[in-house]
């Protein structure tokens, strides 16, 4: 590895910090075989925080609909082709109960944007599975709303919220996700964010017009935000949107990102996302050596799985599967924790409206 790259790495280890021109120098120069420097201090950089820990977080997919269009997204509004169905909370409440007798400490409510789930079947969703799963962290990734809402939520229990802004570069956020707005993304983020939410922010990789400068954005504005949770993945495209035919993302791109992200964000809660994990069997694997510390099963009943389909092929696993994760994390050299798995620094704050 040249001088200069080696340099740029032992700074950014040192200082969890690097001007913008530095990232992009990094960005493209550093080649996946070469990297093992920077995975090298990335997996350092978790350890001093999280230690060998791997923290699990079981996700439900409870509903496809969605209001959205996003262009490279598999239940997209105009995807006629979608199967769409709604889980009744008695369902989502049963996969919360495996979850929980598995083990899991972290259920994921991810939908569309899905308004049949008002603020009121959600803070009662919520409610329930705090009484009835005491220790169970609730995460939503529901998508915007407005900040009562979000305020409704949270004071209802729900300790997490992920909100990937997608892309930072305006140009590409307005092409590919027609009807919506940059800013207001950045607001939903910023809103979850002071309410008290440990707050996931992120962007997919390979979205056709993304450089590296702007790759290099992204990472300033994480580094900037410092949202709690990061989750990134490489673009698969869908054939019934109109990405259908771009190249995917590379695993490889993706996985340089996950160890600068740790880098610039020590503490941040990083997952190996399923869509790394969908084109790479070794994804996992490959993500944990880079910094990251979370991994997120989809463990929807399979009916559910079939028909959210972001992209083809989504990886899932069933319930049971948790000796076989649990081998795959010790054989890569960590090891699972079976707790919440919260962010270092956060307690649960009161909440601010
Ligand atoms: N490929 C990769 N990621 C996708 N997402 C949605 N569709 C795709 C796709 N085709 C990502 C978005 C969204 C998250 C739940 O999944 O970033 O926020």
């Amino acid at each position: 590895m040249e001088k200069k790259l080696k340099g740029l790495l032992a700074k950014l280890y040192r200082k969890n910090f690097l001007e913008k021109p530095e990232l992009l120098y990094l960005l493209e120069n550093i080649t996946y075989r070469d990297a093992g420097l920077l995975f090298a201090y990335a997996r350092k950089t978790r350890v001093k925080t999280y230690q060998r820990k791997v923290y699990l977080r079981s996700v439900v997919e409870f509903s496809n609909h969605c209001r959205n269009n996003c262009w490279y997204c598999g239940i997209r509004r105009e995807n006629k082709k979608v199967e769409r169905y709604r889980l009744p909370p008695e369902t989502i409440l049963a996969c919360c109960a495996s979850a929980y007798q598995a083990g899991y400490r972290t259920i994921v409510l991810q939908s569309g944007e899905d308004e049949f789930y008002t603020a009121a079947v959600l803070a009662d969703l919520i409610q329930t599975i705090k009484r009835e799963y005491p220790g169970m962290a609730v995460t939503l990734s529901i998508g915007e709303a407005s900040r009562e809402k979000y305020y409704r939520l949270y004071q209802a229990g729900a300790d997490r919220f992920l909100l990937r802004h997608e892309t930072i570069a305006t140009d590409l956020y307005e092409r590919y996700h027609p009807g919506m707005n940059l800013q207001q993304r950045l607001q939903c983020l910023k809103e979850l964010k002071e309410i008290g939410f440990q707050t996931g922010a992120g962007f997919i990789v390979g979205l056709p017009g993304q450089t590296n400068e702007i790759l290099a954005e992204e990472l300033l504005f994480l580094t900037e935000f410092s949202p709690d949770m990061v989750g990134i993945g490489p673009l698969i495209p869908h054939p019934e949107t109109p990405l259908g035919k771009s190249p995917a993302g590379s695993v490889e791109k993706t996985v340089i990102l996950l160890a600068l992200i740790r880098l610039l964000l020590p503490e941040v809660l990083l997952p190996v996302t399923t869509a790394v994990n969908t084109l790479d069997k070794y994804g996992w694997e490959k993500g944990l050596a880079a910094g990251a510390n979370v991994i997120m099963p989809v463990v929807s009943p399979a009916e559910c799985r079939r028909k959210y389909e972001i992209y083809k092929n989504k990886a899932g696993v069933d319930y049971a599967a948790l000796p076989e994760i649990k081998k795959r994390v010790e054989n890569a050299g960590f090891e699972l924790d079976m707790s919440r798995g919260d962010h270092c620094k956060r307690l649960r704050p009161a909440a601010i409206i």
